[in-house]
């Protein structure tokens, strides 16, 4: 097995254009080398620009954090995947449980965006993840399984590879809880495993699964050990260089 890791930024509704490129121009200081690890930030809309020219020539990748899947149109607000890819976007966030929970994206949304950014040339960070009530009742790996599947329906193996799953909890996301690598590393292996069902065992073991939710520069390390983690979709902690580039170091650190 010899998936990259990746560790990628959500910056969620953070930062202004100057305080966007500062943090960039921070973080390139110290980035891990790009043989061993790759690193992503996914700036709000308003900054990709202006990102995309400060990491020119860098290893640093550009990510957006959500698009819709029609090329263009009369749809007052929304950002297609074209604009991302001329932007300089390589990857996109799609399906994050913000996403879902405040907008009202459902899996078959999920799947049009999945479906829209890998026909752009765009490569989509599939989020799922359950919901504490979800988890205490049971239903991690029924929830999992039906965001999976559903983000990735009717995708050929070549697409399936182009793409990276982030598991977050959502029970994890913001509120300081981690998963444990015991926690993460079960429902990882339960999604690879779904990959190799579906798709093939190679497919499964070259797609990476990200964790994401409450990830330090603390706990990193810890996740990573678990055999099918191969990175993190950092939150909170990819705000500031000193803690986002301690995790991205995570190797030395
Ligand atoms: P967090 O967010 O690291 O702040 O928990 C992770 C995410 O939502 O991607």
């Amino acid at each position: 097995m010899n998936r990259k890791p990746f560790i990628a930024g959500n910056w969620k509704m953070h930062k202004t254009i100057a305080e966007a490129v500062s943090l960039v121009n921070a973080i390139l200081l110290n980035l891990p080398d790009p043989q061993e690890i790759e690193v992503a930030v996914a700036p709000p809309f308003t900054a990709l620009a202006a990102v995309a020219e400060a990491i020119k020539d860098t290893p640093l990748k550009l990510s957006a954090q959500n698009l819709f899947w029609k090329k263009e149109g009369a749809y007052t607000g929304e950002i297609s995947p074209l604009m991302l890819k001329d932007v300089g976007c390589e990857y996109v966030i799609i399906g994050h449980s913000e996403r879902r929970q405040y907008f009202g994206e459902t899996d078959e949304m999920i799947n049009k965006k999945v479906k829209a950014a890998l026909a752009f040339g765009l490569k989509p960070i599939l989020c799922v993840g359950e919901r504490l009530e979800e988890r205490e009742e049971g239903k991690t790996f029924e929830v999992v399984k039906r965001q999976l599947l559903g983000g990735l329906a009717e995708l050929t193996p070549e697409e399936v590879l182009k793409t990276t799953i982030a598991y977050e909890p959502v029970w994890a996301i913001g509120t300081g809880k981690t998963a444990s690598p015991t926690q993460a590393q079960e429902v990882h292996a339960f999604l690879r495993n779904l990959l190799t069902k579906n798709w093939s065992k190679e497919i499964a073991q070259k797609v990476r699964i990200l964790y994401g939710g409450s990830i330090k520069p603390e706990n990193i390390k810890v996740l990573m050990q678990e055999e099918d983690v191969d990175g993190g979709l950092v939150g909170g902690a990819s705000l500031k260089a000193e803690s986002f580039v301690r995790i991205c170091n995570f190797k030395g650190d």
